[in-house]
């Protein structure tokens, strides 16, 4: 969550914060190691992306589905192994697809169905897994669900919305707040009954509780693993059910960049029930070795833990947003997140960011070193045990490019709570290809404007120069796919005092990798003793450093926000 975002979103979710194996899928990376009993997601690096954003094809300033078929080549020389596509099903756009139209379809700005075919058989070609995004919490309230729901009390999918009376003349039926602002319920005069909404007016929630719900819904996931869709990650699973006596939220200090008071969503957010239906989505999905990531903010490892299910039965990546919440370069409060996720009961995934929190660049960048920073994150997550899922643009240190004038902003979030909130747009700027016009993105102007940094922050530049955070990630990320310690080793965390350098060994079969990570802004020495783990010093080998790092007998020493990782043998 963004800081920006997160004062606003966190008060609002403070309850929630308080068979393709690898080698059978054709084309998938060559050298990788692994597939030694671990189903391929383990393996793989994800890479999310917001299409819209990424290549536009049509130069109509908006990208599309035919875009990132052009950049299969790209993703797969990078070391992506699937990407996961924020929502680009039919949709009137008022939450930007989040807001579902047709749940079988592409919308026409991002191309076709058959777009859609050409994109996963070039994904194959490459070794690139497609993984879409669902959203099951609401539609559209342009859905046709959603139209025939309200035309009348008695309509066929009346009850697949959530109606109530309100609770007398102009009150709603509870205290419930959206997300978004204002409160979670708004009267429609057609019925005189009031629908319920976690996020936009413009997104009614679906009931879940309505058994043709769920099996539409369930069809649905089964009908895209037919097209070849290699998993789903799953929007916001902790609002699917609400209390249905409809008690009221506990009304929490202060107020939000909203305006509307802090609320703990204890009735409408983490029912019991959501784990249920992950149950019945995860076995739709293992009909098809298919993954399920989730978007899951948790406050601690136990509700993390709920996630992975009993035995493994829910979903395989609910998403380790904790992680996310380390908003500065602070090695103690890293191990204790990493700690935490490590000792849950599933396979840790981690991310720095995504399309509503503020880029990984901003957040930890000092202003001065943001370029050593971003290499110092980027060598630090995509080492850790666990699957990483990047987020496009990150690997080229894109940095944030919020709106100055709220004329500008286009996420309604950012007009309501301007200006305390500025909305989305700035993680969300177009992909920064090279150093033309609109970043070689599109040759109309885009929809949300480049920022100046993309003259030198730029595909094209950044493969012409040893030195730059593309070719970092694309160091790292060949490593990772190919020694074993960073695939299949454990975690061990070393120096755990040492408030200034992070670092860890990754150990596999008498062979460990060492990672070495300054996170200060002065030069440090670490010195490692390993002989508890097996290994001694006198087998060092460098495998990826920053320019002035160096290593003696078992000392190591970083330039600031210098890294190392190291080969260590017995
Ligand atoms: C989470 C998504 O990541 C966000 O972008 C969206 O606005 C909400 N869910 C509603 O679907």
């Amino acid at each position: 969550m963004s800081r920006r975002f997160a004062p606003f979103l966190q008060s609002l979710l403070l309850p929630l914060l308080l068979t393709l194996l690898c080698c059978g899928f054709a084309g998938a990376q060559a050298q990788a190691v692994g597939g030694q009993g671990h189903p391929w997601w383990q393996h793989a690096v994800f890479y999310e992306i917001y299409p819209r954003s990424f290549v536009d094809s049509n130069n109509d300033g908006v990208g599309d589905l035919n875009g990132i078929s052009s950049k299969m080549n790209y993703l797969h020389d990078l070391g992506v192994d699937a990407i996961w596509i924020t929502p680009c099903y039919p949709s009137p756009q008022v939450d930007f697809g989040y807001d579902v139209s047709d749940y079988r379809n592409i919308d026409p700005m991002y191309g076709s169905l058959s777009d859609f075919d050409h994109m996963v058989a070039a994904g194959k070609k490459h070794g690139v897994r497609i993984i879409m995004d669902f959203v099951p919490n609401h539609t559209s309230d342009q859905h046709p669900w959603f139209l025939d729901s309200k035309s009348s009390r008695t309509a066929p999918h009346r009850d697949w919305y959530i109606w109530r009376d309100g609770k007398g003349p102009g009150q709603p039926p509870n205290n419930w707040i959206s997300i978004f602002g204002g409160s979670a319920w708004t009267l429609d005069p057609t019925t005189n009954q009031y629908y319920y909404h976690y996020f936009y007016a413009q997104q009614p929630d679906l009931n879940w509780r309505n058994p043709a719900v769920e099996k539409v819904m369930l069809d649905t996931t089964r009908w895209w693993y037919k097209r070849g869709v290699s998993g789903f990650r799953l929007d916001a699973v902790d609002t699917l059910f609400e209390d249905p006596e409809l008690h009221d939220d506990p009304i929490l200090k202060g107020t939000n960049a909203q305006g509307d008071p802090n609320i703990e969503n204890r009735y409408n957010t983490n029912l019991p029930e959501v784990h249920d239906e992950l149950q019945k989505l995860r076995k739709v999905a293992d009909e098809s070795q298919a993954v399920l990531i989730g978007e899951t903010w948790t406050s601690n490892v136990a509700e993390l833990d709920r996630y992975y299910g009993q035995g493994g039965n829910e979903l395989q990546m609910p998403m380790d947003f904790m992680f996310t919440t380390v908003n500065k370069l602070s090695p103690p409060e890293f191990r204790r997140q990493i700690a935490a996720v490590e000792s849950a009961h599933g396979w840790p995934v981690f991310v720095i960011g995504n399309h509503d929190i503020v880029r990984s660049y901003n957040r930890y960048g000092d202003g001065k070193n943001n370029d050593a920073i971003a290499k110092l994150m980027g060598a630090f997550y995509l080492t850790l045990r666990g699957t990483p899922i990047m987020y496009y643009g990150e690997e080229i240190g894109m940095e944030n490019n919020d709106p100055t004038r709220k004329e500008d902003v286009k996420d309604p979030i950012g007009r309501t709570g301007w200006p305390q909130e500025k909305g989305r747009d700035g993680e969300r700027t177009p992909m920064q290809w090279n150093s033309s016009a609109n970043a070689g993105f599109s040759k109309t102007e885009p929809w949300l404007p480049v920022p100046a940094s993309y003259k030198t922050h730029n595909v094209a530049s950044e493969l012409k120069d040893p030195d730059s955070v593309l070719n970092l990630y694309k160091k790292v990320l060949a490593l990772r796919h190919t020694n074993e310690a960073l695939v299949e080793g454990s975690y061990t965390a070393l120096n755990q005092d040492d408030i200034n350098v992070m670092s860890y060994l990754r150990s596999y079969k008498g062979k460990a990798v060492l990672v070495a990570l300054n996170m200060s802004a002065s030069p440090q020495k670490a010195t490692f003793d390993l002989s508890a783990q097996g290994f001694s010093h006198a087998g060092w080998k460098t495998l990826i450093a920053s320019a002035q790092a160096s290593t003696k007998g078992n000392e190591v020493t970083l330039e600031p926000f210098g890294l190392l990782i190291a080969e260590v043998n017995p």
